[in-house]
């Protein structure tokens, strides 16, 4: 079979080399890909949200199958413009059509959602400038922190949790106002839910669905978890306490409503689902869906599928993903991910990268690197994950701890207490 994944980052190579890893696998392609998955499979240099020039590589390299890494090709409907053409509608793409992709590119819908198929999730209420009154009422029936979140997609920067009630107020009308663009014109004020926070990954073809390794992100930028959130630190899985009582709860009362709802309401959602979930007294909540894997939460989570991948992605085109099953490895996966100094704000791109032939037993992934004169430079915020395995979750961050050392790259920053809390 022949697959073009589209996407260019840690996610990315990440499910590249676990698709290379078939027997199923012919040929991969990668649009645009980066130094990693021109490792594993044919670089293609196109964007992923070019539909177009998608279309001819999929016409002109005899693709059987495409995969959609990240969430904005989703979202602009690249399986909608497929199905439009005669000649690839047949072509399987897994990811869903921009209906269900509307889980994760619109907050309000994706609430609305969650309340008529009464999956657990906080209290909330959506307000445009036309309800603003009603919205600041409703933030003075809450307690501090409060919760705004832009109704659509704000690369990863539109959520705010604020603890002053004014503050608040004042912030609320700015994303009304076009804070974040057309993607705060609707805005989520939620109920703040004090927990610990997990992942959960799903695969489904829209009636049948496998759940995939859990896993844990560190969103902040420093150590204990402080300063600014960034597109995620590190990952660890599994996470201890996803144990099998919650991880049951997980699935009666959030995963089987989540895909029967979507089936109910006649989207076809063939894809992955993410499930950011919160544990609050022992009972599981939903934060948010996101119609993709996560990133750097691919990083662990490949590492512990032992099934093979390609084999599910043709359960999900088929349909008959209930034949297929879903073996895990038992050992721990954790990510250490090496990102530029000044990360999350400013940051220097082109600093060459050393040493990445000096690891062992770790698995590297480049998240955010370019070819530059015949060497690999940083080319991004988050620019390689490192990757191992352990017995315990101190044994495989050692691992990655002593090779995210031996990789180099002016102001190369990491953290070293990925799954410290757990
Ligand atoms: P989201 O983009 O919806 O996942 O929000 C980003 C982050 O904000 C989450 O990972 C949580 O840490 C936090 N967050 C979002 N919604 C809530 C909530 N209702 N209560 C507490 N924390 C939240
Ligand atoms: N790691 C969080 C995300 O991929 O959205």
């Amino acid at each position: 079979m022949n697959i073009l994944l589209l996407g260019s980052g840690g996610r990315e190579h990440a499910l590249a080399w676990k698709i290379a890893q078939s027997p199923k696998l012919n040929q991969l392609f990668i649009a645009p890909g980066n130094p990693g998955t021109s490792t594993l499979g044919t670089n293609l240099p196109i964007a992923a949200d070019n539909f177009p020039a998608l279309k001819e590589a999929v016409l002109e390299n005899g693709i059987d199958l495409v995969l959609v890494g990240p969430e904005d090709p989703l979202v602009k409907g690249v399986v909608d413009f497929f199905a439009e053409d005669e000649r690839i509608k047949n072509i399987p793409v897994v990811g869903p059509d921009k209906m269900g992709a509307q889980l994760e590119g619109s907050k309000d819908f994706s609430k609305q959602f969650m309340f008529r198929h009464h999956i657990p999730t906080a209290g909330y209420l959506s307000v445009t400038s036309g309800n603003i009154e009603e919205g600041i009422e409703f933030l003075k029936n809450l307690q501090a922190p409060y919760v705004l979140k832009a109704d659509g997609l704000a690369a990863g920067k539109g959520v705010l949790i604020l603890n002053d009630l004014n503050e608040t107020i004042t912030e609320l009308k700015s994303m009304l106002d076009g804070k974040f663009g057309a993607a705060s014109k609707t805005v989520v004020i939620e109920e703040f839910l004090s927990g610990i926070e997990c992942s959960v990954f799903v695969i489904t073809d829209g009636r049948n669905y496998k759940i995939l390794p859990e896993a844990k992100d560190y969103k902040r930028i420093g150590e204990s978890d402080k300063g600014l959130n960034t597109g995620g630190m590190g990952a660890v899985s599994p996470v201890p306490f996803a144990n099998a009582d919650f991880m049951q709860k997980v699935e009666e009362r959030i995963i089987r409503p989540t895909v029967e709802g979507l089936y109910s309401e006649g989207i076809i959602y063939k894809g992955f689902i993410f499930f950011g979930l919160i544990k609050v007294t022992g009972e599981p909540y939903t934060i948010e869906y996101n119609a993709r894997m996560g990133d750097p939460e691919t990083e662990v989570v490949m590492l512990r599928l032992k099934s093979d991948l390609v084999d599910l992605l043709e359960g999900v085109a088929n349909g008959n993903l209930n034949e297929k099953t879903v073996e895990f490895d038992e050992r721990t996966a954790v990510t250490v991910m090496l990102v530029s100094g000044g990360y999350p704000e400013n940051y220097e791109k082109g600093k060459e990268i050393s040493g990445l032939d000096k690891v062992e037993n770790s698995i590297v992934f480049h998240a955010g690197t370019t070819s530059k004169d015949g060497k690999i430079v940083t080319n991004g915020g988050r620019v390689i994950a490192v990757s191992s395995y352990g017995n315990s979750k101190e044994e495989a961050l050692a691992q990655s701890f002593e090779n995210a050392q031996l990789i180099n790259f002016d102001k190369k920053y990491f953290r070293r207490d990925i799954g410290f809390d757990l």
